[in-house]
């Protein structure tokens, strides 16, 4: 139990350039694919593939795929951010505004939208890969639902099961994880549906970059609230508003 706990609290988004030399032993994949193939899902539907890349020239056709960004993204993104890291740890939710490029650390979006501006465009997507040897990319069928899951929210959980599952089984073998939102984007989506053949009725749930970094792990602020802020005993009205902590 001591172990779960310490992987659960040290599991983390590694967003470090990693090694491309350094591939993870297939061994570790595989028993990354297994922890998946474990994960509970709604009705135990099992509503997801995985799609592994670790082939270079497949890699590197992923990454001349250009990500796309909207003015939602940079609205809502903003409403995230803190300035200065007693912020951060006071709020204990949300992330550094300075993990991003300075043009997205604004309110709003310019009002005829970021399309077609670089400075507000997520770039290609090797600039999020970050020479990594191998993606996962989790894609599901959009045909199912959860039995009466309106928007399939169930089936939707189900996939972070997924991904939790094969997070925590990375950060016991000391392997590199990062979720990257953005191959789920529209214009990058319709792109690597091609690359990948990827049929019209699977829809990329979301991707992992996977590796080891290459020059040692990334060390960033990581903060939680305290269990008491969002823990209602017995009625939901009861509640503290301690600050946040930090994990790291
Ligand atoms: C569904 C989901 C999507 C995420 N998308 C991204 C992403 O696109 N890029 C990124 O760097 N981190 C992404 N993250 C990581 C979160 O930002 C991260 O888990 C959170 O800030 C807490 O930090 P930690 O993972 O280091 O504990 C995502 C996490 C989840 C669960």
């Amino acid at each position: 139990m001591a172990d779960l706990a310490d992987i659960i609290r040290s599991r983390h988004s590694e967003r470090v350039a990693y090694d491309p030399e350094r591939r993870p032993p297939d061994a570790d994949l595989q028993a990354i694919i297994e922890a998946a193939r474990w994960a509970p899902t709604a009705h135990n539907m099992q509503n997801f593939e995985i799609i592994v890349v670790d082939d270079t020239a497949v890699l590197a056709g992923i990454g001349r795929v250009r990500g796309g960004t909207s003015a939602e993204f940079i609205r809502e993104n903003y409403a995230q951010l803190s300035f200065t890291e007693e912020e951060l740890i006071a709020k204990g939710t949300g992330l550094l505004a300075t993990m991003f490029p300075p043009s997205w650390r604004q309110p709003e979006a310019p009002p005829d939208g970021p399309a077609g501006r670089p400075d507000l465009e997520h770039g290609f997507l090797d600039e999020t890969m970050r020479s990594c040897p191998v993606v996962l990319i989790v894609v599901y069928d959009t045909r199912k639902r959860a039995p009466a899951s309106e928007g399939d929210v169930l089936g939707l959980i189900s996939l972070g099961c997924v991904l939790e599952n094969m997070w925590l089984t990375a950060e016991s073998l000391g392997m590199g994880l990062q979720v990257m939102s953005v191959f789920s984007s529209v214009q990058a989506a319709e792109q690597l549906r091609r690359i990948l053949s990827i049929p019209a009725h699977m829809e990329i749930a979301y991707a992992c970059r996977l590796g080891y970094p290459a020059a040692g792990p990334g060390r960033y602020l990581r903060v939680r609230r305290p269990s008491q802020r969002f823990t209602h005993r017995n009625t939901f009205a009861a509640q503290s508003s301690q600050p946040g902590s930090r994990l790291g």
